[in-house]
């Protein structure tokens, strides 16, 4: 039995979800999400499997159809409490390939997995790839989202110090999107000048592919990172959607390893997009009591809008120095959220760089970095490792 497959559970109530949750117990990846939230989270998760157990409101075929869209090779099973045979039929059309009458049939629900994961296997021994070996999968790359509820706090020189790194070090394909859609930052730390920017992909939205991407990003001289700029315009940046934004994100997944992604403070409907449809967000934080107040005004903030953060958010500390108000381990008596690297300040360093319109690193595995810019690598490696 192969117990690796990738669940997500859709599932309204919490006596069916602990009914699923006891038939599963011995599968280690399984996601849990409600019929409300699956649309959101489906592209982050991209479950191999879907249980979806029929939704309170009765939207199950149009879930259907909208997971199968969504993940076309993804395989949805339902699960509903009443035999009705036109719904079923529905379903079925829909592209469910099979239907589980609860609490009845439940016992049939390891045995159909059984066989499924054992096709998969099979399919992917066909393809030549083994299951979890290959190191960077193609089409589900990973979206890492930098993010702080404080201004200035040193997300865009982190994110651009972070992607330029990662792709230095590594062979995976990796995009940098600047969301500050009003007043833009990856282009200073990188030196990147052009017209073109991620709003000219508006019009491609519906059918965006890596080629819309690489014609509109930037290439980074010594990395050749692609960066998509942004419009740096306050009307374009008014009338972007929240669907274009979740578009562009899920294109890029589909394209690159990893898309980092460069948020501004502001709460609003587009950076709630990306927070949601990323794997992993870096909360920006510096060593001082405003910083430590305003992550947790954007915790319950987090709470309140349900974006789940549980395993999926870690802080990093920048502007390590000397005169701090706080130290690290003043931080972690204060902050729940894990630690994932610690940056130092420095300020001589990166205003050469930013003078000389220099990345912080140019090579990989490059011998006289500055402070701030070992960190960042020393964070990518950890992460590449
Ligand atoms: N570790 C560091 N050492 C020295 N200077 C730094 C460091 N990190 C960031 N800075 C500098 O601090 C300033 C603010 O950084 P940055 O623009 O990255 O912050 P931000 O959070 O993106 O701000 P904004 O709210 O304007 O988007 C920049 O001038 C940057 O060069
Ligand atoms: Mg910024």
């Amino acid at each position: 039995m192969n117990t690796g497959i990738k669940l997500l559970v859709v599932a309204d109530y919490d006596s069916v979800k602990d009914l699923l949750q006891e038939a599963l117990a011995s599968y280690q990846q399984v996601e849990y999400t409600t019929s409300r939230e699956v649309k959101k989270e489906i592209d982050r998760i991209g479950p191999q499997v879907v249980l979806l157990v029929q939704p309170e409101d009765g939207s199950g075929v149009e879930l259907v159809q909208y997971i199968q869209s969504e993940l076309p090779e993804g395989i949805i099973i339902f699960l509903t409490e009443k035999q009705d045979f036109v719904l079923l039929r529905d379903i079925v059309r829909a592209g469910a390939v099979e239907y589980i009458l609860m609490p009845d049939e439940l016992s049939l629900l390891t045995d159909r997995l059984d066989k499924i994961s054992e096709l998969m296997q099979q399919q992917q021994r066909k393809r030549g790839t083994s299951v979890s070996g290959q190191a960077f999968v193609r089409g589900r790359g990973k979206v890492y989202s930098f993010y702080s509820g404080k201004g200035g706090s040193g997300r865009t020189q982190l994110a651009t110090g972070f992607a330029q790194s990662l792709k230095l070090e590594s062979t995976a394909r990796v995009l940098l999107i600047d969301l500050n859609l009003q007043y833009g930052g990856a282009e200073t730390f990188l030196s990147l000048d052009s017209n073109r920017t991620l709003a000219d992909l508006i019009p491609v939205m519906h059918e965006m592919n890596e080629n819309h991407i690489r014609n509109v990003s930037q290439r980074e001289n010594h990395s050749k990172l692609e960066v998509l700029l942004s419009p740096r315009d306050a009307e374009t940046a008014e009338n972007m959607t929240e669907e274009f934004v979740s578009r562009l994100i899920r294109a890029s997944r589909r394209s690159y390893d990893f898309v980092i992604i460069d948020l501004p403070a502001n709460m609003n409907e587009l950076t709630y997009t990306a927070l949601e449809e990323s794997d992993f967000i870096y909360y920006v934080m510096n060593l001082d009591t405003p910083s430590v107040q305003i992550f947790r005004l954007v915790e319950d903030l987090f709470r309140r809008l349900r974006i789940d953060t549980a395993g999926r958010m870690e802080v990093v500390v920048n502007q390590i120095g000397r005169d701090n108000e706080l130290t690290i381990s003043d931080l972690k008596g204060l902050i729940n959220a894990p630690i994932a690297a610690e940056v130092r300040r420095d300020h001589r360093g990166v205003q050469a760089a930013v003078n000389q319109g220099l990345p912080l690193q140019k090579e990989a595995n490059e011998k006289k970095l500055i402070p701030a810019a070992k960190d960042i690598r020393k964070w990518v490696l950890k992460k590449l490792s």
